[in-house]
């Protein structure tokens, strides 16, 4: 096993902690109105973008990541900062509020599709129930 210190960085390093344990099956979801939002997201492709349990995303040109972020993601405060904010990502795949990062935004090559029409209202509620757990959760890793 080769040595990383010094090579590999803090930040980089909690990320490649969750992701062993979530593939090590770490994260149970023993909650069931988190496990009934886990599914739908997983229907509805979400983690095909924000990544597995919406953990780390892909990449993403011309964005200002670089790359889709997972709900853990450190600036996700900023661009959520409620749960009406969190729907109206979902439902719109924006939020008024971010002038300047719906201009990057339209921009990058994959974006974030807009729900409304889609999903019903019980399944917003549960996948915004999912995100808040799922972010609670990798906290308490
Ligand atoms: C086609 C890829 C794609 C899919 C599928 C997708 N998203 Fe996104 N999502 C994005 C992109 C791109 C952004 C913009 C973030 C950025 O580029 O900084 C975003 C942003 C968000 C945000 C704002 C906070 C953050 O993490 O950036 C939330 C919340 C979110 N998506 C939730 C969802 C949910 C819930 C689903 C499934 C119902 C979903 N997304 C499906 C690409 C996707």
């Amino acid at each position: 096993m080769p040595r990383y210190k010094g090579i590999i960085k803090d930040d980089e390093l909690k990320d490649l902690l969750v992701y062993l344990k979530v593939l090590m099956g770490f994260i149970n979801i023993d909650d069931s109105i988190a496990m009934k939002g886990y599914l739908i997201a997983k229907n509805l492709g979400c983690f095909g973008c924000h990544g597995d349990y919406g953990l780390g995303g892909m990449p993403n040109p011309n964005s200002l990541k670089g790359y889709i972020p997972g709900w853990d993601d450190e600036h996700f405060d900023k661009l959520v900062k409620n749960d009406d904010e969190l729907r109206e990502w979902i439902l719109k795949g924006k939020i008024n509020r971010l002038k300047f990062i719906n201009f990057v935004m339209e921009r990058q090559v994959i974006k974030m599709p807009a729900y409304e029409g889609y999903i019903t209202e019980d399944e917003l509620n549960a996948l915004i129930y999912y995100i808040k757990w799922i972010r609670d959760k990798v906290k308490s890793l």
